[in-house]
């Protein structure tokens, strides 16, 4: 074992996956995620069920993540977790887990922002994936995140642009609840998106101003749409179904790309990092690639497994925490409303 190697066993439980990875000098050794499926029946996650789950999974998913690391507990540098944002119950679960092994360990607990880690997520140590440069803008968009951040060092972030009600995931799986699609509905809706025509329907985007985002208006008003056209026609939404999410998509997209320009030209920053688990969208990554070609852009996605919640991304801030020697202490509380 070479003592100058930094292993760090990072811990991610702040919604609904229990996620365990551990890092080697900022490598990825391991990268083990238990998705919750019990929240599927319920169309959106449950918190009372999604903490119990993780007091299940989380013993298995640390075992896991070390014996695939090949890496004895013994060997460990440090434990990084996630402190926030998420929720309550959720966060406590690997909380107390991580403190708790890094005293019995006797090293050094180090504490993750969530949404810090969605952007640093691009800092892995990988082979073909380019790191942003500083500064450059990172848009996190998920099922609990929307957000355009300013990086201009790795901790030195501003966030210029936020939802003030639903994240963009929640548009999409909403919109799926009321198309009859199952939980969650992304996926769904970009699969059927690409056999549709984006015009087919017209959705009015929110008039928000600057860069913050709002969702809500939008599922609103896709909803009374549907109404509408299914009491003229009960067949309405399985004759336009494709046309329907072609629309739903173009109107989202086009939601993210007119803020994300307003950012590029309020800041003068041309480098674009997406992260989260809608960045695997094919519109967004259509239009970004468009941004590249007609705004000269440069856009940077990470890995599809370093996008959704995951721990590689807790890993490789609690690698960038341990260089600065900036740790937590025993008395560290989860934090459910953490900000960058
Ligand atoms: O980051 P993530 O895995 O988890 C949380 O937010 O907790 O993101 C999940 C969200 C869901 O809302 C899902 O519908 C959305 O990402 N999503 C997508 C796609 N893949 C996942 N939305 C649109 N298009 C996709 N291809
Ligand atoms: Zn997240």
């Amino acid at each position: 074992m070479n003592p100058q190697n930094i292993y760090i066993l990072a811990i991610e439980s702040s919604c609904d996956d229990t996620a365990a990875s551990v890092m080697c000098n900022g490598k990825i050794l391991s990268n083990i995620i238990a998705s919750q499926k019990i929240h599927e029946e319920f169309g959106g996650v449950v918190p009372e069920l999604a903490s119990r789950a993780h007091q299940q999974n989380i013993v298995p998913v640390v075992d896991m993540a070390l014996k695939k690391a090949h890496i004895e507990k013994s060997q460990l540098t440090a434990i990084a977790f996630t402190k926030g944002p998420g929720l309550m119950g959720s966060l406590l679960v690997g909380t107390s887990f991580a403190k708790s092994l890094a005293y019995g360990l006797g090293i050094p607990l180090i504490d993750v922002n969530h949404m810090q880690a969605h952007i640093l997520a691009h800092f892995i140590e990988e082979d073909d994936f380019e790191k942003p440069p500083f500064p450059f803008l990172a848009m996190t968009i998920s099922g609990g995140h929307t957000q355009i951040v300013k990086v201009k060092s790795y901790f030195d972030m501003e966030v210029i642009g936020e939802t003030i009600d639903d994240a963009v995931g929640e548009a999409f799986d909403k919109s799926g609840k009321i198309l009859g699609l199952g939980y969650p509905a992304g996926p769904e809706i970009d699969q059927r998106a690409a056999l549709g025509n984006p015009k087919a329907f017209q959705f009015t985007k929110p008039k928000v101003a600057g860069l913050n985002f709002s969702f809500s208006g939008l599922k609103t008003a896709i909803l009374y749409f549907i109404q509408k056209q299914v009491k003229e026609n009960p067949k309405f939404i399985e004759a336009h179904l494709n046309d329907i999410c072609a629309s739903i998509q173009y109107t989202i997209v086009g939601i993210l790309m007119d803020k994300l320009k307003l950012a590029v030209k309020e800041t003068g920053i041309t480098h674009i990092a997406i992260g989260g688990g809608v960045s695997a969208n094919s519109g967004i990554r259509d239009a970004l690639k468009s941004g590249e070609q007609k705004f000269g852009w440069t856009t940077y996605v990470p890995k599809f497994e370093y996008t959704t919640d995951n721990a590689a991304m807790i890993a490789i801030v609690g690698h960038l925490k341990y260089l600065e020697g900036d740790y937590a202490q025993q008395n560290v509380m989860a934090s459910p409303r953490l900000k960058i």
